[in-house]
């Protein structure tokens, strides 16, 4: 009998074939890019500035991983640090459940830390005020200013298993910059998610105002990056099996 998790990879497989498939993707994230689709949703009360897919994919790849710390830049309206808190918090109750303790959310060691260049004062209050906000700690900061990223460094020693998302700045220099920083901190299997690789396929017009287009984006940072660490490789299974998302080859995971 062929497995569920066999069937799955050869749809996935056969999927990258299907060109109406592709092409239909394809047009849905030129067609959304302009108005703001991925600008709709929340995350437990908080504005998330993802396409749901993605979303989806950042659960399967915590749960695949099952961090003790997570880092991201970009905190925005901070929708996504609260998945992660909230993500994180599941797997603090997963391990209570499997060694029969009870869980006390005050005493979990799980955290969520939240760069952001500009912490809006609106956006830091909520996102304080939010029930999981003490699994998360917030910098104010550039995520590639040299003392954050000592104090990012210092503070990642505490912990075992580390993803990483990038999701602030999105020229080519200041992702490389970020990778640069940041990677390293990821531990093997994990991930470095780099989001809005997908600026690469769209036209420059979508950009006017943006330092970054085509040529000059995520992408060509994610690629300029892997050809000097060979410890990472984009897991490719992942924006195969999407389609829609913003960070096709962006889902790097550390092989060594
Ligand atoms: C796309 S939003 C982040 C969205 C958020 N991750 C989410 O999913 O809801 C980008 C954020 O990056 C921040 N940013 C821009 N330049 C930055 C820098 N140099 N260092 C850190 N954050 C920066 C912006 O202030 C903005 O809040």
């Amino acid at each position: 009998m062929i497995s569920f998790e066999k069937e799955v990879s050869d749809r996935i497989k056969a999927n990258v074939q299907d060109s109406i498939l592709n092409q239909s993707a394809e047009a849905f994230m030129t067609a959304s890019t302009l108005p703001k689709y991925c600008y709709n949703f929340a995350w437990l009360g908080r504005p998330v500035i993802q396409y749901p897919q993605d979303i989806v994919a950042m659960q399967e790849v915590i749960w695949e991983v099952k961090p003790d710390l997570i880092i991201e830049t970009g905190i925005a309206h901070g929708g996504s640090l609260i998945m992660s808190a909230s993500m994180l918090l599941l797997l603090d109750y997963c391990d209570a459940v499997e060694s029969g303790t009870s869980l006390d959310p005050q005493e979990t060691k799980r955290r969520v830390l939240g760069l952001d260049i500009d912490i809006r004062a609106h956006n830091k209050k909520a996102i304080e005020a939010h029930p999981l906000s003490n699994k998360i700690d917030m910098i104010e900061g550039s995520s590639i200013a040299p003392d954050i990223i000592t104090e990012v460094k210092r503070r990642a020693k505490n912990y075992k298993r580390v993803l990483v998302c990038l999701d602030s700045n999105h020229t080519h220099k200041h992702v490389l910059a970020e990778l640069e920083a940041y990677a390293p901190l990821v531990t093997p299997d994990s991930y470095c998610v780099v989001f809005d690789t997908i600026i690469e396929d769209l036209s420059a017009e979508m950009f006017p105002d943006r330092p970054w287009g085509p040529g000059n984006n995520p992408k060509t940072a994610v690629h300029d990056f892997l050809r000097n660490h060979s410890e990472f490789k984009i897991n490719s299974s992942i924006h195969n099996k999407l389609l829609i998302t913003v960070a096709r080859d962006g889902f790097l995971q550390r092989k060594k």
